[in-house]
């Protein structure tokens, strides 16, 4: 059932023709993947090369680092919902237009009521910003926050982003430590 809405939603976003010029140069649209059941959903900011090639968000280098994060606490994708913020990408991998990302709200709050997460985790600073205005990663990764979406209560977590791990020892074990208590903590 879910997922047929999210195809729906899907749809919407291309017959209303969002971000035209992302789209143009993008191979396709990426809504997400994994359990439209879930009790966790990942957002992260847009998809990359490999994503846009494949349809499928964060199975580039920092989504194996998500797969990681994800075996260290017993999970899988098919544990969990793996989405994005801006939902083609953008050339170069540049950062996502504040235009676009406020272009896609509307159908990232959708998808979030599709979904109904128990929790959502934000990866990395620009999807955190979305959710927790002025808040600063480095001081509350990892620490749960009530917010209304929509009237309804959810709880975030914002983590550092998979990407930024990937060369960094010290961020990387935060990143999983993080992950692993969030996981104990909604269990
Ligand atoms: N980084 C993101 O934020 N999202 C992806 O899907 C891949 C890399």
């Amino acid at each position: 059932m879910q997922q047929t809405h999210l195809d729906q939603l899907a749809t919407e976003i291309i017959e209303q023709n969002i971000c035209p010029d992302l789209a143009a140069q993008a191979t396709q649209l990426v809504m997400g993947s994994g359990n439209p059941n879930a009790n966790i959903l990942f957002i992260g900011e847009a998809p990359g090369k490999k994503e846009d090639e494949q349809g499928v968000p964060f199975i580039g280098a920092a989504g194996k680092f998500l797969d990681t994060m994800l075996a260290a606490a017993g999970m899988n994708r098919d544990d969990v919902y793996i989405t994005n913020i801006v939902k083609y990408r953008p050339p170069n991998n540049r950062d996502p237009k504040p235009a676009e990302k406020a272009a896609f709200l509307p159908f990232l709050l959708k998808q979030i009521d599709i979904i109904q997460p128990k929790v959502i985790i934000t990866l990395g600073r620009h999807s955190m910003e979305y959710f927790l205005p002025d808040q600063k990663i480095g001081h509350i990764h990892g620490q749960p926050r009530q917010i209304k979406l929509g009237g309804k209560d959810y709880t975030i977590i914002p983590l550092f982003h998979p990407a930024a791990a990937l060369y960094n020892g010290s961020l990387r074990q935060t990143l999983l430590d993080d992950f692993v208590s969030v996981t104990e903590s909604i269990n």
